[in-house]
């Protein structure tokens, strides 16, 4: 079922969000930089009233309450690939101008990881990392399905993007929560940390048995920018979770920047990603 809130939804496309990440982090010293889309101030405002939204209401009972919900995953069983063209299925109702459909960005990064010689559950992870996002298909609202992601429980950091709208998020007046450890103990690690709930968490929960480490870390922190990026919660990290954020940050340019002037050829790709998919995961997987 489709969420049709629009008040709730300002997001034209899902990519909105992502398009705005690389205009806050550009590629340093990219060679195309015409290749990515123009930021007009519309694209700008629909953004931000996107983080307004989600600032407001990821509170730390909202996220315990989704995590009891859907890691249940009583709602699809589905294999690798069909979770790949359900997820595809999203780009029906958005920005008609959109230029990349979801599968696209997934093959892209994952054929970018591919190109630079890493090992393959590394480019498996590139072409699965997003596939969380088929909460929206399960009606649920943008705000909660993507942006960059953080604790909560504890308070939130300024370097997270707009903070200001955690004004309105009830947890800033609640003592249990506003502290800078909150809930939370100084380097408790990161798996005793809960984050704001979206793809990422969702789908780390999905791959949990199956994957690697690294590659369990990329899928559940990759939009965790306010930590790999600004560097804003060393103090809930343990040294384990440093040692893992290393392969966070490779991850991460892959993800952002894999955008090919030339769209993957998802026929000629497929059987690649097929074998892939049966080394590392069961036939089908619950979402
Ligand atoms: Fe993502
Ligand atoms: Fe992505």
């Amino acid at each position: 079922m489709k969420n049709t809130n629009k008040e709730n939804e300002p997001l034209k496309s899902l990519e909105e969000w992502e398009d705005d990440v690389v205009r806050r982090y550009p590629e340093k010293a990219h060679k195309n930089k015409e290749e990515y889309r123009n930021y007009d101030a519309p694209a700008r405002d629909t953004v931000k009233e996107f983080y307004r939204i989600n600032h407001s209401n990821q509170t730390y009972d909202f996220v315990l309450d989704k995590e009891k919900d859907f890691l249940r995953f009583n709602r699809k069983e589905m294999t690798l690939w069909d979770a790949v063209e359900f997820l595809n299925t999203l780009v029906d109702d958005s920005d008609p101008d959109i230029d990349l459909d979801q599968t696209q960005h997934l093959l892209q990064t994952s054929e970018a990881i591919r190109a630079d010689g890493h090992p393959d559950w590394f480019v498996l992870t590139g072409f699965l990392h997003d596939l969380g996002k088929v909460l929206c298909l399960f009606g649920e609202p943008q705000w909660a399905v993507v942006g960059d992601t953080f604790p909560v429980g504890c308070k939130h950091s300024d370097k997270i993007v707009y903070p200001e709208f955690f004004a309105k998020n009830p947890d800033v007046y609640d003592e249990r929560y506003n502290t800078k450890y909150g809930v939370y103990e100084p380097n408790c690690g990161l798996d005793n940390v809960h984050m704001s709930w979206g793809h990422d968490e969702y789908l780390y929960h999905i791959m949990k048995d199956y994957l690697p480490e690294p590659a369990l870390y990329m899928i559940r922190y990759h939009s965790f920018y306010a930590q790999h990026r600004e560097k804003a919660y060393d103090h809930l990290m343990n040294d384990h979770d440093r040692e893992m954020f290393k392969w966070v940050d490779k991850f991460n340019p892959y993800d952002l920047y894999s955008k090919a002037p030339v769209p993957p050829d998802v026929k000629k790709l497929r059987p690649y990603y097929e074998d892939l998919a049966a080394k590392f995961l069961p036939d089908t997987l619950r979402f």
